[in-house]
């Protein structure tokens, strides 16, 4: 059986002993999810996958799709396994915010899977927090008031990141329509709540204008983000790091140059309609 090792009090757990590229057994499949809904983050050191062998490790937890505003560049002949790129000349494309990987779509994917292939030592770490305890740490007076309430997941944020600065995402003409999504949300594995607003695809509150909600939005990013809430991820060639959307933000620390080489694969595991 494999190992585990959890990363830090807030979330995330280092599983040890096992080997993704080989074909895991009924039981090494139960360890991996059981600890993934205990841990929210799980990371494997040391791992070389190609392509297919992430597909088959992401299928085991939902499908594999492309992104729906292909944002990114993908393996050629593998349409879901996103290249995250940065190199001179071409930066890539940030994401330096708080967020639910397409928190935006109907379905956003379960969980997100960065598999690191080249890393510039010390930089470009990764953060995640738990949106389990970000929600059960909120006064009762403020969890009466958000629970029932539904916020707005608008795609448009990804495109002008896209089209408006200079980097590796490639151009994105069409938007599909923004999505309400319950504030608080029930996961469909462990039962439990966890707050479901991130500050870069969540505009507004329903039947709230963009200025009445900004003050709420902020409070909740920074009581989600509070230093003890965080795990922050220093990466190295062979992490596979898996996390999942429905209980994690997560926030790529830009504190690099386009001259630091840094190549992730990514691959995300399709989800259900949030309630
Ligand atoms: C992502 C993402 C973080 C990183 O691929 O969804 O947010 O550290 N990446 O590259
Ligand atoms: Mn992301």
């Amino acid at each position: 059986m494999p190992g585990i090792k959890p990363l830090n009090a807030a979330l995330g757990a280092q599983i040890t002993d096992i080997d993704l590229n080989t074909e895991l057994s009924a039981e090494q499949v139960q360890f991996v999810r059981d600890a993934f809904h205990e841990h929210i983050v799980l990371l494997f050191r040391g791992q070389d996958l190609d392509p297919a062998a992430q597909m088959r490790f992401t299928e085991i937890f939902g499908e594999v799709k492309g992104h729906p505003l292909k944002t990114r560049r993908t393996v050629d002949g593998f349409p879901g396994v996103l290249i995250i790129e940065n190199q001179p000349g071409k930066p890539g494309a940030r994401n330096d915010y708080w967020h639910s990987d397409i928190s935006h779509s109907p379905q956003p994917p379960l969980g997100s899977i960065l598999h690191a292939k080249v890393v510039p030592e010390g930089k470009g770490d990764t953060m995640f927090c738990n949106m389990y305890a970000a929600w059960e740490s909120l006064s009762d007076g403020m969890r009466d008031m958000l629970d029932g309430m539904k916020a707005w997941h608008d795609g448009a944020a990804t495109m002008a990141r896209n089209n408006n600065e200079q980097n590796d995402g490639l151009e994105i003409r069409e938007v599909p329509p923004p999505h309400l999504h319950p504030v608080a949300r029930t996961h469909p594995e462990t039962g439990r709540k966890a707050l479901f607003v991130n500050p870069h695809f969540v505009t507004h509150f329903e039947d709230m204008t963009a200025a009445e909600s900004r003050p709420l939005i902020d409070f909740l990013e920074k009581h989600s983000g509070r230093h003890e809430n965080i795990y922050r991820h220093s990466w190295r060639a062979g992490d596979v790091l898996m996390w999942d959307n429905r209980a994690a933000m997560h926030y790529a620390v830009l504190d690099y140059t386009p001259e630091d080489r840094r190549l992730m694969h990514r691959t995300t595991a399709a989800g259900d309609t949030p309630y």
